[in-house]
């Protein structure tokens, strides 16, 4: 039988042709293939391995499996080492890459804020800049903080289950921040230095310049000797950081149950400067809120004597103030998620 020709082999050209097998092999897959050749349980190593009658030829082929296991090892760790420094080079990881921009994800893009918590950001920074406290208030309030603390009178159409979304009879979704300014009077003594921000809620039917929900941010003053000018200096500044320090500021004489005498603050329009264009509506002015004098009555709805402090309040929308900032055309935009609106912010 040629195998136990086997037995004849010279050991040299087994290990020899073995080894060259074992030079040609470059990877480690390569390297177990020419193990499972010349060790394996088919090769001609073991077959005549499994003939061997005699000690003398036993101790030869188990020379020649020695040597060979051997070599294949050797050959082994040293393609694993390769393998392992070639990983070490394409892999390497550059930690000074920013976070989220590496590897596979090199090409993600980074995420942006929404353009209304842009402005809200900015509008607590400009607050605290100026030294006020941020305050919270609450998004279900009682007709009595909404609308009663307020002043607004009975017949107001603001009361109405048709204009404000109600929870009971008397509980809502707030209409507006101000009943924040009563919280805030009744749980503190002046000065009070206060802008509170989040969300209102009325019932209007959806459409390019309505949206059931909106942000305001809302403002209050307290303390002794504070005057229209105070209010003034203060809008004007505020609405300087927001929309660029060219802005002018001026009021229009308008009516809040809350606020004698009331006003409408305008800021002067940012896209043309007052000249008149398409988003002021050619009028050079864009209104932006209310504002006024802290009505006497919320004074002594606290308790407080009606001449012992004066202040001022103002209510400002976040959408609105975004819409004007970015010329943002449809309100909808803000409140639909599209990330194709988004990403452009
Ligand atoms: N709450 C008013 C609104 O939603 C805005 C407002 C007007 C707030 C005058 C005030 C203010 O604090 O003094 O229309």
């Amino acid at each position: 039988m040629d195998r136990l020709a086997a037995v004849d082999w010279d050991p040299d050209t087994y290990v020899r042709d073995a080894q060259a097998a074992l030079d040609r092999a470059t990877t480690s897959d390569e390297v177990e293939q020419v193990a499972v050749t010349w060790l394996g349980r088919k090769s001609t190593l073991k077959l005549a391995l499994r003939e061997v009658r005699d000690r003398e030829t036993g101790i030869r082929l188990n020379a020649i499996r020695e040597e060979v296991e051997a070599a294949v090892e050797t050959k082994r760790s040293a393609v694993e080492q390769a393998e392992l420094r070639r990983r070490l080079e394409t892999e390497r990881v550059d930690v000074t890459l920013p976070a989220g921009l590496l590897g596979d994800v090199r090409s993600r893009r980074r995420g942006s804020l929404h353009p209304s918590t842009q402005v809200r950001r900015d509008v607590e920074d400009i607050f605290l800049g100026l030294g006020y406290e941020i305050v919270d208030g609450r998004e279900v309030e009682t007709v009595r903080y909404n609308f009663d603390a307020l002043g607004f009178p009975d017949w107001h159409p603001s009361r109405s289950p048709r204009a404000s979304l109600y929870v009971d009879d008397g509980t809502l979704l707030r209409t507006e921040t101000s009943p924040a300014q009563i919280h805030k009077m009744e749980s503190t003594r002046p000065p009070i230095y206060m802008v509170s921000i989040g969300r209102v809620y009325r019932r209007d039917t959806i459409d390019a310049t309505h949206y059931p929900i909106f942000h305001q941010f809302e403002g209050l003053v307290i303390d002794k000797g504070i005057t229209m000018a105070d209010l003034k200096g203060t809008l004007q500044y505020v609405l300087r950081q927001l929309y660029g320090p060219e802005r002018e500021v001026r009021f229009r004489t308008h009516y809040f149950p809350f606020t004698e005498p009331s006003m409408e603050p305008d800021v002067s329009c940012f896209n043309c400067g007052g000249a008149g264009c398409q988003i002021c509506k050619h009028s050079g002015w864009i209104e932006i809120g209310g504002s006024g004098m802290v009505d006497p009555y919320l004074y002594e709805f606290v308790g407080w004597g009606p001449e012992e402090y004066t202040g001022f309040a103002f209510g400002l929308g976040i959408e609105r103030t975004g819409q004007l900032r970015h010329a943002i055309p449809d309100l909808r935009l803000l409140w639909e998620d599209d990330l194709r609106f988004l990403r452009q912010f």
